[in-house]
């Protein structure tokens, strides 16, 4: 594979492989040791929202495997053409990861770029996060397929790499969203018929939760959509992931791929529960990124 763009394009077998090299890679990492694979290569990394994990782990995994990272804010096509900025970067670089607004923008860089490009997050979807939840499950339940995530709130790029993940990986996603905010049926129709796992459109909190392994939830408000945030709080009223949810499903593993806005998808009380491995997710990302860093830039 040259790119990460959305797991829809990887086989089960390759998603796997990808969780038991980050495995692999994270053992080392906690047995003191070091992988200089990616010496002498460098990252470029295009933002054009912000972050903390993704940013921060990037960076940490290139300078763990022996490279280095550069980053860059801005608009991504604004100063000059996406397509040369992707000619440019490929000369100076090994590798190209982007957050974005646009997708196309995304896929407009790996058409151009002759290093591998990683999709650090677009409105469309969120594969490095997925993957690291996918990790995390593994880690916590011992394995992924036949499990069941409930995912309550916003249908959207968390959701949609989530859905495609699932159904590669032979789980079933429940998703709980209100009217108008659930994942698009598109991409609910391209994940069943990739017929391992299965995909379920709820538009109540009950019906997706009970009896489910995982309760997943995420903001209300995606970067780019703050002036909505007026209607979208009333709007979501009744999809908060507290403690009367968790009565649905009491064991179940609480997750968020951060930041949480306490108090509106998420209370502090289960956010801050033995449920919840949120933590573990955000560390998760880097061991994830350094197995694809290594695959793609080694
Ligand atoms: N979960 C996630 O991608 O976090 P950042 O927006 O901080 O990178
Ligand atoms: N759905 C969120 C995820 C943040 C990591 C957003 O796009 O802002």
């Amino acid at each position: 594979m040259k790119d990460f763009l959305e797991l829809y394009d990887f086989s089960t077998d390759e998603l796997n492989e990808m969780l038991v090299l980050s495995t692999d890679l994270k053992k080392l990492y906690k047995s003191g040791k070091r992988d200089l694979c990616l010496a002498g290569k460098t990252l470029a990394m295009l933002f054009e929202k912000p972050s903390l994990r993704t940013r921060m782990s990037f960076e940490v995994a290139m300078t763990d495997l022996g490279g280095n990272a550069i980053y860059l804010k801005g608009p991504i096509g604004g100063r000059e053409p996406v397509k040369d900025m992707a000619r440019v970067l490929s000369g100076y670089t090994q590798g190209i990861m982007a957050r974005t607004f646009a997708h196309q923008t995304i896929i407009e860089l790996s058409e151009y770029a002759s290093v591998p490009v990683i999709n650090a997050l677009s409105d469309y979807s969120h594969p490095c996060q997925a993957m690291a939840d996918f990790l995390t499950i593994q880690e916590h339940l011992g394995k992924l397929k036949g499990l069941t995530i409930a995912y309550v709130g916003d249908g959207n790029n968390v959701t949609r790499s989530l859905a495609f993940g699932c159904a590669k990986l032979g789980m079933k996603l429940t998703v709980a969203s209100p009217k108008g905010y659930e994942l698009d049926t598109a991409s609910i129709e391209k994940a069943i018929a990739i017929r391992a796992g299965s995909v379920e459109q709820f538009n109540d909190v009950a019906s997706a939760v009970k009896g489910a392994d995982v309760i997943y939830t995420d903001t209300w408000v995606s970067m780019g959509q703050e002036d909505e945030k007026a209607k979208r709080v009333k709007d979501f009223e009744g999809f908060q992931v507290n403690s009367d949810v968790l009565k649905y499903s009491p064991d179940a593993k609480v997750m968020h791929c951060l930041p949480a806005y306490r108090g509106y998808e998420i209370s502090d009380e289960v956010a801050e529960s033995k449920n919840s491995v949120i933590f573990d997710q955000a560390e998760n990302r880097l061991h994830f990124q350094r197995a694809l860093l290594k695959k793609l830039l080694s």
